[in-house]
């Protein structure tokens, strides 16, 4: 439906891009409003209407933002009374390679993007100057959408409720590859109950989509050594999806 089409457009241009880290899509011609779209031509209109086809990136996009209208207005839990906003998400709709952290903290909760904080910086670092992609090009999530007290770990009936959020954003992404930072990640996405040390660096597997667990940044604030071990399992993903060492 063209409508309905125009109202996703307004949607995605209003708040759900800028409030999830999104906005570069708005460069993405078929996300711009019929009849605007710079470079038309990669998702033609039809003959005689001024919707573009709309493609798989769309479709994630959409599935992406639906679940987002559903997620902002949360109060499956009682994380929910002490968030700022729901940190949903952020990234490309349609990205390979997916980051998966435990919950936001005090930044993320203020600006609603997950990993802004010092622990972010470090996941951009890791992204951009290890892998050399942009942090645009992967999509990065939380087991939780909502900050817990004084940056707790979730309790598992948290997770639980939040779950099914993740699970729904990574059906819609699709990604080649999933790493998971720390053990809470590898727990509540996994149900592995072990020390991170046990599993970091070993493929795992969600939904025969490959996991690669490994250390979350916030622990290689405190440990700068484990560094190492990142660039490891970093490397063993970047292989995985044929992604050459800057
Ligand atoms: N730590 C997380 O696990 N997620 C964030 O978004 C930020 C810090």
């Amino acid at each position: 439906m063209a409508s309905d089409l125009r109202r996703e457009q307004l949607l995605l241009r209003a708040g759900f891009l800028k409030e999830q880290g999104l906005d570069y899509v708005l460069d993405r011609p078929e996300l711009h409003p019929p009849g605007k779209a710079a470079g038309a031509g990669k998702h033609p209109s039809k003959p005689g209407g001024d919707v573009p086809e709309p493609s798989a990136e769309m479709a994630a996009g959409r599935a992406l933002l639906a679940q987002w209208e559903t997620a902002k207005e949360c109060r499956r839990c009682r994380l929910c009374e002490g968030r700022k906003q729901v940190v949903f998400g952020a990234g490309d709709p349609e990205a390979r390679l997916m980051f998966i952290g435990e919950g936001p903290g005090a930044d993320e909760d203020a600006q609603g993007v997950p990993f802004v904080g010092r622990a972010g910086q470090l996941l951009t670092d890791i992204i951009t100057k290890g892998m050399g992609l942009e942090r645009k090009s992967v999509y990065i999530a939380n087991i939780v959408k909502c900050r817990p007290p004084d940056n707790r770990v979730p309790l598992p009936d948290e997770a639980a409720a939040c779950l099914p959020y993740l699970k729904a954003q990574i059906a819609a992404i699709g990604p080649e590859v999933i790493v998971t930072l720390g053990k809470t990640a590898v727990l509540y996405l996994l149900g592995i109950e072990t020390p991170i040390t046990k599993v970091r660096g070993k493929w795992l597997s969600y939904e025969a989509i490959p996991v690669m667990p490994t250390f979350h940044p916030s622990y290689l604030l405190r440990n700068p050594a484990a560094k190492r071990d990142v660039w490891e399992d970093v490397q063993k993903v970047m292989a995985k999806l044929g992604i050459q060492r800057p």
